[in-house]
């Protein structure tokens, strides 16, 4: 059987960049971004095409305790011995889960810099790539210790395509500044000055719950720029504004 030609709309860096300015992208931007390359259509040169200035969420989830693995769960004999065993977490090597081959291409790229994190790093690129992902806090994965509150600081925006605001890390922050957070212990395996560790800390509890609710409220506040990168449904925004919005909006709906 011959291949079918590619679908969708013929993407090249040109056509790429151009969108993104009429977006409202402009070069220097610090932009947090959250992506599926195949939502764009079909781009000349792949992930390599799309990528530029630009941080990304590089998560790990799987090295974490598996007593609490869902998906699949495994036998209960198998967790001492996988906590013993679990590769402990490495910038370079470390692969991502769920993130996009968009993401992956970032973290990969020659001079790349990724939070030091086990379960939620980011990786940068650019100009601001080392002070934005420096001091990521291992009790801290999304919050005040985290590339989160940099970004948030830096006046950085947040931009998806192709995925909703199920996606946007950056609701997260605001879970932090709800009072009566709470903190669950969470492990991982990291490299210690004498070797590999397996690690527990107390940090809060964070979920993706109501998130696209949250997200359709905040956009119909105006904050939102629409428009499209390739195929693909892209919005825009600044991640203070959206993490003022979302305390607001957890504080209404969690509390
Ligand atoms: C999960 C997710 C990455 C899936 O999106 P996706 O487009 O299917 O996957 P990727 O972005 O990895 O792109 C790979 C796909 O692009 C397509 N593709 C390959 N080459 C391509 C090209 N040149 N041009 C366009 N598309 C291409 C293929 O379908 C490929 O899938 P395959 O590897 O199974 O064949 C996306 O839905 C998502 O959630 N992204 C955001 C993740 C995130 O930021 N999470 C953080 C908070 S939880």
């Amino acid at each position: 059987m011959p291949e079918p030609f590619p679908a969708g709309l013929l993407c090249t860096r040109k056509t790429l960049t151009s969108q993104l300015h009429s977006l409202g992208v402009k070069p220097g931007d610090i932009l947090l971004v959250h992506s599926s390359l195949s939502s764009l259509g079909w781009v000349n040169g792949g992930a390599e095409a799309v990528t530029g200035t630009l941080i990304v969420p590089t998560q790990s989830p799987d090295n974490s305790d598996p007593a609490h693995w869902q998906h699949p769960p495994v036998p209960e004999e198998w967790k001492a011995a996988i906590r013993e065993t679990m590769l402990p977490y490495n910038t370079r090597t470390t692969r991502t889960i769920g993130m996009g081959v968009i993401a992956a291409t970032v973290r990969t790229r020659p001079g790349a810099v990724r939070s030091m994190h086990p379960q939620t790093s980011f990786a940068a690129v650019g100009l601001k790539a080392e002070e934005l992902m420096d001091g990521h806090a291992l009790d801290c994965a999304l919050g005040e210790r985290s590339p989160l509150k940099k970004l948030q600081e830096a006046n950085a925006r947040v931009l998806l395509f192709g995925v909703g605001f199920g996606k946007c890390t950056a609701f997260h922050l605001a879970e932090y500044r709800l009072p009566g957070a709470v903190v669950k212990e969470i492990s991982f395996a990291i490299m210690g000055e004498e070797g590999r560790v397996w690690m527990t800390v107390n940090d809060v509890a964070v979920s993706d719950e109501g998130f696209e609710e949250l997200g359709a409220d905040f956009e119909r506040e105006g904050s939102v720029k629409r428009g499209k990168i390739g195929g693909a449904d892209a919005k825009l925004f600044g991640l203070a504004d959206a993490v003022e919005f979302s305390l607001r909006w957890l504080m209404l709906k969690r509390t």
